[in-house]
């Protein structure tokens, strides 16, 4: 039960990486798990199979650019679970449907989305675990397109999660003596987003798998079990890190 007595909070958790992530955490004996997403019908499903589990979980409609949104939902977690010992800022949209790299408009979403949602959630989760006179560990969802540029993507996905791997490091610098932990997770090749575009289309996962050592694309679990690592006890040490989930890919 790696996650006994912890309270965590996921954004983006009806979907994808979040909800894989959600349903191990309620495996491993989380105290309550809080699926956060704009998707309410999805987030519920998500709730309804970690009960059907034996997990404990509760679902609340969040935006991640909604600022008063997030205080709610700190607020609601602190009032029904007691704290926040985890938050996963997961919640994320693809700039690989975008023809024009540079649209300005794309460029407001994802950072807005992608960088601001995550600045949100740290501003308003960590000031809960520092309240609550809690340690705390808070994972934030980048991806090897804040390590690497890629050609083929909008360039405010590369920015934005560029941002999220520099905010995890400087709230590592900043909270390690409140006792909270800030890391990053760097997925690569893995099932496709909802809002996906070429990076959905096969020719262009081929050509990307060929560069993958361990040859095959990942798997959302493989990302979710990246996620628990940081999330539990058995990560005391690390803060600042980042933890990249890519079969091998930015190595070569
Ligand atoms: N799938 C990949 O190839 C890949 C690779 C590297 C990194 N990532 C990152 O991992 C994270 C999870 O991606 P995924 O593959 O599970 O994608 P997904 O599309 O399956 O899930 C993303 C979730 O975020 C939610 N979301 C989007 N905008 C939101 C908002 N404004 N407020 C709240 N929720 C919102 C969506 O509703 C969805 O449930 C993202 O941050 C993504 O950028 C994904």
């Amino acid at each position: 039960m790696r996650m006994k007595d912890k309270v965590a909070l996921i954004t983006g958790a009806a979907s994808g990486m979040g909800a894989a992530t959600a349903r191990l955490f309620g495996r491993e004996g989380a105290k309550a798990v809080v699926v956060a997403d704009v998707l309410d019908k999805e987030g519920e499903a998500v709730v309804a199979d970690i009960r059907k589990a034996q997990g404990k979980a509760d679902f609340i409609h969040l935006d991640v650019t909604d600022e008063a949104g997030w205080k709610g939902v700190i607020d609601q977690t602190v009032a029904t679970h007691g704290g926040l010992d985890v938050l996963v800022n997961n919640a994320g949209i693809s700039g690989s449907a975008e023809q024009d790299l540079y649209d300005t408009a794309a460029w407001n979403r994802l950072m807005g989305i992608n960088a601001t949602g995550v600045f949100l959630g740290m501003k308003h989760g960590i000031a809960a675990m520092k309240k609550g006179g809690r340690r705390g560990s808070v994972i934030n969802l980048s991806s090897i397109s804040g390590i690497v540029g890629q050609g083929f993507i909008h360039v405010g996905y590369n920015a934005s999660k560029g941002a999220v791997r520099l905010l995890t490091k400087a709230g590592a610098a900043q909270h390690g003596r409140d006792g909270i932990r800030i890391n990053s997770v760097h997925p690569g090749l893995m099932p496709p987003m909802r809002t996906s575009g070429r990076t959905a289309d096969p020719e262009t996962r081929a050509k990307t798998l060929k560069g993958v050592p361990l040859g095959r694309a990942g798997e959302v679990d493989e990302v979710a079990y990246a996620i628990l690592f940081l999330a539990s006890d058995e990560s005391s040490y690390v803060t600042g890190a980042e933890l990249v989930v890519d079969g091998g890919l930015t190595a070569v």
